[in-house]
């Protein structure tokens, strides 16, 4: 399938590599264009790269009424040859698969999503930001426009593609612990609902849990499985502890934990860390135990916004807590970090065909 192209007049957009002056937030920045393709009468069609703009919308779009909204969030970087590469993409395709097929909503050639997030790449690629640390943020995301106020699977959907240049998550380098809220009052899934999908629906159902952590000093909530009995994520995050023995835990991929590319990631380096990492399920009282005993010396979460968020402490709502280790960064987590992003800007070899070269097609 072509991409057709209509960009941006040359005196509109970037014309020079972008040198953001002072440190570059997460998400806030947009590039010059967009990727889009339409699904209609069973089919995906007219795949195109166009300016960055609004959407058009039917007020009785599906996405809006019933949540049929998807995305996934993937990152590019820039190597020391100063060509740009995508880390994992077909991961992400993949998964936005996944997730369209527990939202009733159509797959997309997982080749089509790669070649327009790199072609959209290639042609912003002067908004790649010359920062330390500093990445290009992806978001596919795919939403229902089928004009329809009954309840069903809408027959028509946009597939869109937008870019964020954004700066290093640890701009100050990789010292900063978060805390995270232990409560039975918010779940962010259920058996049999939409937990394993990186669905729009899940993320406005975690809102309320992240409002409520924040009063307690918090910066999320430690979600429980259903019956509070088992450890599930790290707000929008895999959970992750490490026992005094130096292995790495992340609770067992079940269908109210959205399978982590970067948990996924690190599973498949544990050897070239010098780690073991093993997935099972963490019952919350077991684990509590082990954190007070020093049993488990060190916790956090997994993503591909900051790799790895390093948990201090736990804090309950009576306003007690518990500290992990020293309550500092530990040394595993600063060791799977420095080895992941060494993969990712390709300092460090990594398996062959995690990171995709963005082609030059000349059309800037
Ligand atoms: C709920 C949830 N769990 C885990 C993750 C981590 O997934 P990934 O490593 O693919 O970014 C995310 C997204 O970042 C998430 O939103």
């Amino acid at each position: 399938m072509d991409i057709a192209y209509t960009l941006k007049k040359a005196s509109e957009r970037r014309n020079e590599q972008f040198r953001p002056e002072g440190q570059l937030s997460f998400g806030q920045l947009r590039t010059d264009h967009m990727f889009l393709i339409d699904y209609e009468n069973s089919n995906w069609k007219n795949p195109r790269v166009v300016p960055y703009s609004n959407i058009p919308i039917a007020p009785g779009a599906i996405s809006i009424h019933y949540g049929q909204s998807l995305f996934e969030g993937a990152k590019a970087f820039m190597h020391d040859d100063g060509e740009i590469y995508t880390f994992r993409i077909d991961k992400n395709a993949k998964r936005l698969n996944v997730s369209a097929d527990i939202l009733c909503m159509p797959s997309l050639d997982e080749e089509i999503q790669m070649k327009g997030v790199h072609a959209l790449i290639d042609v912003d690629r002067l908004w790649f930001p010359l920062q330390e640390g500093a990445s290009l943020y992806i978001r596919p995301f795919m939403f229902a426009t089928e004009d329809s106020l009954g309840v069903h699977p809408s027959g028509k959907y946009i597939f869109c593609v937008i870019l964020s240049p954004s700066g290093a998550y640890y701009p100050a380098g990789f010292t900063k612990p978060i805390k995270l809220l232990i409560t039975k009052k918010f779940h962010r899934a259920v058996s049999g609902g939409t937990g394993a999908a990186k669905a729009s629906g899940n993320y406005a159902a975690s809102l309320k849990a992240g409002e409520f952590a924040k009063k307690f000093g918090a910066s999320q909530v430690l979600f429980l499985d259903s019956e509070n009995k088992y450890i599930e994520e790290a707000g929008a995050m895999n959970h992750f502890h490490v026992e005094k023995n130096g292995t790495v835990v992340i609770p067992e991929f079940t269908d109210t934990i959205l399978k982590s590319i970067t948990s996924e990631s690190i599973i498949e380096l544990q050897k070239e860390i010098g780690l073991k990492v093993v997935q099972k399920r963490v019952p919350l009282d077991a684990f509590i135990e082990s954190v007070k005993s020093g049993d488990i010396v060190e916790a956090g979460g997994f993503g591909t916004a900051a790799v790895i968020s390093p948990v201090g402490e736990y804090v309950f709502e009576d306003g007690s807590s518990i500290t992990v280790g020293d309550g500092k960064v530990g040394k595993f987590a600063k060791q799977i970090y420095e080895y992941y992003v060494g993969v990712q800007t390709g300092k460090i070899k990594g398996p062959n065909g995690w990171l995709k070269k963005v082609k030059r097609n000349n059309l800037g």
